[in-house]
């Protein structure tokens, strides 16, 4: 990896992840759901340690979704679980990695036990200043921005923030990714071309980068191609070039 991209010049400040297909790589590979999940969150370590390793700042990771608490009961079980182990497993690499675990969502809906170790981890990882991992968790952008309305609203009404005054850095401040600078590039995995709900606002000026591979698949190769894709980009943002 570290020999292709050498000469990329222009790396993301911030990459988010819609890490889908785990059930297809499973069924394609003749195994249970909760081994696609399993594959999965090998898949996401490596990566983790990939963007650490190129200095990237930012990593944000769509691990469930508010819609995916509609899925049925065994899954959702087991995809906690595995968040519980893998939360367990992965703090000692994550100190040893300089990373710090964010999380962003409607985390309170999460199992008790599911919360105590995220926050654990959260605590213990606190003070590093390398790669920001957030872990995106019950997590949906219409719900981040429905609650922000709702901050907003509650200020407004006791005069600590003025109608007039309500303005894209004020929404920013009331959203879950409010420490987070906007996404640079957006990876979505399983060939699937949507966004499922995933940081519509912070998303706007995104590169966005849509590959076939199923999230087990993903590796350090798929990022450097991720990577020089995006370094291929012009972003004009509106302006000319
Ligand atoms: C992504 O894989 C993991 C989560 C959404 C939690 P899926 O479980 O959605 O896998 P597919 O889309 O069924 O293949
Ligand atoms: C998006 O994947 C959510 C996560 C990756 C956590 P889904 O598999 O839930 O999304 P859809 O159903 O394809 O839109
Ligand atoms: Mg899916």
């Amino acid at each position: 990896m570290d020999k292709n991209l050498n000469n990329l010049k222009k790396l993301p400040k911030h990459i988010a992840i819609i890490m889908d297909g785990n059930g297809r790589w499973a069924k394609k590979n003749g195994k249970k759901r909760v081994a696609g999940h399993e594959a999965g969150a090998k898949a996401v370590n490596k990566v983790v340690d990939a963007v650490s390793k190129l200095g990237i700042k930012h990593l944000t990771l769509y691990a469930f979704s508010t819609e995916n608490w509609g899925r049925p009961k065994n899954e959702v079980n087991t995809l906690m679980s595995l968040l519980v182990s893998s939360l367990k497993s992965e703090i000692h690499s994550l100190l040893e990695k300089n990373i710090k675990l964010t999380a962003i969502g409607s985390l309170k809906k999460l199992p008790k036990l599911v919360q105590n170790h995220l926050y654990d981890v959260i605590k213990k990882t606190s003070l590093n200043n390398g790669t920001n991992l957030t872990l995106a968790l019950s997590y949906g952008a219409r719900e981040e921005i429905n609650q922000a309305v709702i901050q907003i609203s509650e200020k407004v009404k006791n005069n600590l923030i003025l109608t007039r005054n309500i303005d894209e850095t004020i929404i920013n401040e009331h959203l879950y990714t409010k420490n987070l600078p906007d996404v640079d590039l957006l990876i979505r995995t399983s060939g699937e071309v949507r966004i499922s709900n995933f940081l519509l606002w912070q998303i706007a000026y995104a590169e966005l980068y849509f590959t076939n591979e199923l999230w087990p698949e993903f590796n350090e190769d798929s990022l450097s191609m991720a990577l020089e894709s995006f370094n291929k980009r012009e972003r004009r943002f509106g302006k000319t070039s």
